[in-house]
């Protein structure tokens, strides 16, 4: 921040969770609705955009790329879509702050362009490894400068790529979806096989638009040269911001809580098959589709909760979840086990020492393991905790106020506005004693 001032969350112990809300949209959902709406012909509509930071940094690259776009206004966006070959060489470094799904998603599409560019970040993200997305991009042909397989990318323009078959040697999305962008510019056909299922957004709006994509089980292909025609996308509500909702009802003792439109895609809904695992009492109303998305209404009342094993194959499908499924373990009856999870230790912070750290902090029996943690269900105390610049850790550790003996303070919380710009409004609505302060 320019004043060289930090947001403190200071959150007061107790309460529970009542009312229906509406959390922000989708945030992978608003980044691509942005990258494939400017690749479009014809004019693409957005409702429920997300306007946080993360998603307006993927906007505001697309802008400098030439593309006109209108809004965002209440979630409005508007995008005049300039074709596959229309983005124009970018006025200045293309800086896209804490968000890795921009810059790794951008590395492919850029790399199909006629023109040099350069993505840059924050301090975060400067750290965060990206030879996954340069490697299997230069055996396409791509050629991208980094600094030692980290940000900044120095994407170079005017090579022809060509299709490769590739297995992910990681469960990402990020990754998938690159190669997915950059294969719509290859000569012939990019295969990409997944170890297991991750969130296949980009593929739900690909086929929306028009743009052939073959799914086959763990498998996902794609041409170059096709086209993408422009259509209305409803961003549902984000499932990894009403996480926080969730799990705070489901600890908090009288919490009766709906949280109303969200997103309920079969690859992000591992939080709710972990809750109910460990005991939750979790109903879907109103179920429907929305631009390809399945959406439902979340309904969730307190219930106890006891510790289990966290199936590995649900890891992927909750993988942003884990700061706020972390807070649900330390306040179950008994052991949770996570393991399968070491992709959490390169997210916008490590989140498994993070997390660990800070538990600690509270009170809590938490132990690290190179690919999860051990955590055993106790009383939740009070205390100073870091958030490390993190904006899920920052909101798990105030969503764990409702069960803490005292009042817990969270450092660093400005990158809330990353994903959740009113987080603090809502939460505070709904039941949480959560102030706000400038330090
Ligand atoms: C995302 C994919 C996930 C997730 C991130 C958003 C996406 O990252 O953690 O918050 O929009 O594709 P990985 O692909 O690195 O798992």
């Amino acid at each position: 921040m320019s004043n060289g001032q930090k947001k403190q969350y200071i959150v007061q112990p107790g309460g529970c969770l009542k009312g229906e809300f509406r959390v922000p949209g989708d945030k992978s959902i608003s980044h691509r609705s942005i990258m494939l709406g400017s690749l479009a012909e014809g004019v693409t509509e957005i409702t429920g955009f997300l306007e946080g930071e993360d998603a307006l940094a993927t906007l505001k690259a697309f802008r400098a790329m030439g593309v006109k776009i209108d809004g965002p206004e209440n979630g409005k966006v508007t995008i005049h879509g300039v074709g596959m070959h229309g983005l124009q060489v970018p006025v200045h470094d293309l800086d896209v702050g804490n968000s890795g799904t921009s810059i790794r998603l951008l590395s492919g599409l850029l790399s199909g362009q006629k023109f040099n560019s350069i993505l840059t970040g924050d301090s975060s993200l400067s750290k965060r490894p990206m030879a996954r997305v340069v490697d299997p991009l230069a055996k396409m042909g791509a050629v991208i400068g980094s600094n030692e397989g980290k940000p900044p990318l120095h994407v170079q323009g005017g090579n022809q790529l060509y299709g490769i078959s590739y297995q992910l040697p990681m469960a990402s999305a990020q990754v998938k979806s690159c190669l997915l962008l950059a294969g719509m510019y290859a000569k012939a056909k990019t295969t990409i096989v997944e170890p297991s299922p991750t969130r296949d957004h980009t593929e739900r709006m690909l086929a929306g638009m028009g743009y052939p994509v073959e799914v086959n089980g763990d498998t996902v292909a794609i041409e170059g040269g096709g086209k993408l025609t422009a259509i209305n996308i409803d961003v549902p509500g984000d499932i990894s911001s009403a996480t926080f909702f969730l799990i705070g009802a489901c600890i908090a003792e009288g919490s009766d809580i709906t949280l109303k439109h969200v997103g309920i895609n079969p690859t992000r809904i591992g939080v709710v098959n972990i809750l109910t695992m460990m005991g939750a009492d979790i109903t879907l109303d109103n179920e429907a589709v929305t631009a390809g998305e399945p959406v439902a209404d979340i309904h969730v009342r307190y219930a106890p909760l006891k510790g289990i094993t966290i199936p590995e194959e649900q890891v992927a499908l909750a993988i942003d979840e884990f700061p706020a499924i972390f807070i649900a373990a330390a306040c179950a009856e008994g052991k949770t086990v996570l393991t399968g999870a070491e992709e959490l230790r390169v997210k916008e912070s490590d989140r498994i020492q993070a997390m660990a750290d800070g538990l600690k902090i509270l009170g809590i029996d938490a132990s690290t393991t190179p690919d999860g943690m051990i955590i055993n269900g106790g009383v939740i105390g009070s205390g100073e905790v870091d958030s490390l610049g993190d904006h899920r850790i920052a909101m798990a550790f105030a969503i764990a106020g409702l069960q803490a003996g005292g009042t817990i303070t969270i450092k660093d919380c400005d990158n809330v506005a990353t994903s959740f710009p009113n987080f603090v409004e809502l939460a505070t609505k709904a039941g949480l004693e959560l102030e706000e302060r400038d330090v």
